[in-house]
């Protein structure tokens, strides 16, 4: 089975589709692969001008593959987040210059949420629910999280969503200022596609001045993806984070509670 399905559409945008419904859309190595290589290939393409981030219904991603953070945390330095697919993912998510959309249906957790913060724009399901459990699995956040977030809904809002993983349902996300419009799932990928499309017919010198004047400050999300890839990277390595981890894959609760 594809896990990540990209479908180039007439109007100039390629549809990033997650397809590991059995696991939630838990993203794997292979899967964050296919989709830097969709995106770099989208900055590469003339043909395309927008790119559209869909799930499956009732789940847009559960995040990184849990299992993958554990067989990432080894030993060897070459083998932790610094290393990773999902660091590779990012750094490209982070400087792609294509316009992003995101139609987020049911549950968004760690990079399902904070990948959104990149797309330039966001419409979810009523049954969306974004969540960012770094710190309760003892990892921190990632994907310039920590400083977009604050940015986007201010410091102490994003410290209930970054350390205490409140989650947000859809209403209160747009409430914010995280979500364009809330969508009847059924129309959800439709009305995505027809804003990218839009966004795709735009006069394409225009449209990349202007998202880069939108989207502020490229050198500070570069830098934070840097500085929280060090951290996420020891964080990793750390008893706290092992614990944590083995304890969702084997559906206990760890051994100690902080
Ligand atoms: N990594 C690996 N496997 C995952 C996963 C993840 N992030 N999220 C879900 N799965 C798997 C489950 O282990 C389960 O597999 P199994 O059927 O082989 O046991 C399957 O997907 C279905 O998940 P389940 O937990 O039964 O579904 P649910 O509807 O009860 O709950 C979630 C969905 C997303 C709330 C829950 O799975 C969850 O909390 N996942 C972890 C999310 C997370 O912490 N992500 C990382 C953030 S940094």
């Amino acid at each position: 089975m594809q896990t990540i399905i990209i479908s180039d559409l007439e109007g100039g945008v390629r549809v990033i589709t997650l397809n590991r419904p059995d696991k939630k859309n838990a993203l794997t190595g292979a899967m964050y692969d296919s989709m830097r290589e969709a995106l770099a290939a989208a900055d590469a393409s003339e043909a395309i001008g927008a790119v559209v981030f869909a799930g499956q219904p009732g789940m847009f991603s559960a995040g990184n593959d849990l299992a993958d953070f554990m067989g990432n945390a080894g030993d060897n330095a070459e083998d932790g987040f610094s290393a990773s697919p999902a660091l590779a993912f990012i750094r490209q998510l982070a400087r792609t210059r294509t316009p992003m959309v995101a139609a987020v249906d049911g549950i968004a957790v760690g990079i399902g949420a904070t990948l959104c913060l990149h797309c330039d724009l966001v419409y979810a399901s009523p049954a969306a629910r974004l969540r960012m459990p770094f710190v309760e699995l003892g990892l921190v956040p990632e994907a310039a999280s920590s400083y977009l977030l604050p940015l986007r809904v201010g410091r102490l809002r994003a410290t209930e969503l970054l350390l205490l993983s409140r989650p947000l349902e859809a209403d209160e996300a747009q409430a914010l200022g995280l979500v364009n419009a809330v969508l009847p799932a059924d129309m959800l990928v439709e009305q995505a596609i027809a804003q990218a499309t839009k966004l795709a017919a735009l006069p394409r010198g225009a449209l990349a001045a202007s998202r880069a004047l939108i989207r502020g400050d490229q050198a500070q999300i570069e830098a934070a993806v840097e500085a929280e890839a060090k951290a996420f990277d020891a964080q990793l390595r750390s008893p706290e984070s092992q614990e944590r981890l083995a304890a969702f894959l084997s559906r206990s609760k760890p051994a100690t509670s902080t």
